[in-house]
């Protein structure tokens, strides 16, 4: 039997779930693809380092070695940040090998011009792993929902973030011990500020809005909040009322103009996304003709991850490619003029330039919070709230006014 040769970059959690699915599903791979499937190289940084790979497999820091390896299909690239990626995906494109990546950073920032680069080689580049892990997102929109218009994604996409808020809500975790217990699993990294200050929810956003539309903003000109700065006393005040404050990516398409945000916001318990805890992902699709689909699942770890790139190698040799067409989109942000709901928590003084909706007082260890909910412009809050030391806000989301009164919960 012929094989198909694959080289792997990278082998850390994602790298080593492929190797290992790959003799796990050799069988059900070859009875899918008519052919063996062998991984012929592996890129790492340290070759020194122990590793359970076959004797046979090439294992190396340089890419040029693997680039010589006769006949090699497919390149499966899961190394961290844009470079080296960038460069490798670039060679091995050219090379002519279809490109299964991972990589998040890496597609966030290039990823329209290597999608280009694959078409002009006649080769693919695939990428579900790259939002929400195992949770078969690109696909659905690539290949199910293509007569749809989409006109509104809410996710959870980042499931340190979903886990730390999780274990604040739940246990009364301090937001530190939450972050260590996340890191100690393994859920976080030894740096976490690409998840707790929303990169990487972001970048997910921004691959969606690749995908959707061929293009996306320019990054300064979109909401983009982490939940480094959420206090347990934020969490209590929403759940006071009860709500819960989550980490959301949010995209809404409304007669060409695309509203893009990354932020912890305030979701009544009758929101889709309320329930979905711990470090699972989900996303929320609104299609014009299908209505609202939820898909929710792991959002990261060895097998989930590599069971998205699993699926796309198979799919490379049995589902056509679709190309999307830049569409005449433009980008706004999220208007600071709109007239919103807000949840203010520790105002001291007076906001009576704000609408105020409700205001009700809750109590952590001896010390009463005032909270606030207003309705204003972004910029009406920012200018009340900007002096004001121990203050946060946070956008309510808009089934929120399904809400009558808070005088029942508050
Ligand atoms: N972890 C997840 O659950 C998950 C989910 C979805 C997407 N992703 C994405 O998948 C990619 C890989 O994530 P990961 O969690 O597997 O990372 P990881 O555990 O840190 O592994 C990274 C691998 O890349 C290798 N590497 C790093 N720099 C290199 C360089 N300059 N040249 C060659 N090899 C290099 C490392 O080699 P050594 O082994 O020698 O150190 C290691 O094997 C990232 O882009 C990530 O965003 C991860």
């Amino acid at each position: 039997m012929s094989s198909l040769k694959i080289v792997l970059l990278g082998f850390g959690t994602v790298g080593e779930g492929v190797y290992q699915t790959i003799q796990t599903h050799q069988n059900r791979l070859q009875s899918l693809l008519g052919k063996k499937v062998e991984i012929v190289g592996v890129l790492v940084n340290d070759i020194n380092k122990k590793r359970k790979i076959d004797q046979h497999v090439v294992i190396t820091d340089d890419m040029d070695d693997l680039l010589e390896i006769p006949d090699v299909d497919v390149v499966i690239e899961a190394i961290v940040g844009v470079e080296p990626g960038y460069s490798y995906v670039k060679k091995s494109l050219d090379k002519g090998f279809h490109v299964i990546t991972a990589n998040k950073e890496l597609l966030a920032n290039k990823g329209k011009e290597l999608k280009k680069q694959a078409v002009q080689n006649h080769v693919r580049l695939e990428y579900e792993a790259a939002v929400a892990g195992g949770i078969p997102i690109i696909s659905t929109l690539r290949h199910l929902l293509r007569v749809n218009r989409i006109t509104k994604i809410e996710a959870i996409l980042n499931g340190t973030s979903n886990y730390i808020l999780t274990d604040i809500t739940e246990n009364q975790t301090p937001f530190k011990d939450a972050l260590y217990d996340a890191q100690q699993k393994g859920y976080a990294e030894a740096d976490p500020s690409n998840d707790i200050d929303g990169w990487d929810a972001f970048y997910k956003l921004m691959i969606l809005s690749d995908l959707l539309f061929g293009t996306q903003p320019s990054w300064d000109s979109i909401v983009h909040r982490g939940i480094r700065n959420v206090r347990d006393v934020d969490i209590l005040a929403a759940h006071s009322i009860g709500c819960k404050i989550k980490h959301v990516a949010s995209l809404v398409s409304e007669d060409g103009d695309v509203k893009l945000a990354v932020e912890p916001v305030v979701l009544p318990s009758s929101h889709a996304l309320y329930s979905v805890d711990g470090v699972d992902n989900a996303v929320m699709v609104t299609g014009d003709i299908v209505g609202q689909l939820q898909l929710q699942g792991p959002g990261a770890g060895a097998l989930p991850t590599a069971s998205a790139i699993i699926e796309d190698l198979v799919n490379i040799y049995q589902i056509k490619e679709n190309v999307y067409e830049e569409s005449a989109v433009s980008f706004t942000s999220l208007s600071e003029s709109a007239l919103e709901d807000w949840l203010v928590i520790g105002l001291a003084d007076s906001i009576d330039s704000l609408t105020i909706q409700d205001k009700w007082e809750i109590s952590k260890d001896g010390s009463t919070t005032t909270c606030w909910r207003v309705t204003a412009s972004e910029a009406d809050v920012q200018s009340v709230v900007q002096d004001q030391p121990g203050v946060a806000y946070y956008r309510m989301n808009s089934q929120f006014s399904e809400i009558k009164s808070l005088s029942t919960v508050g």
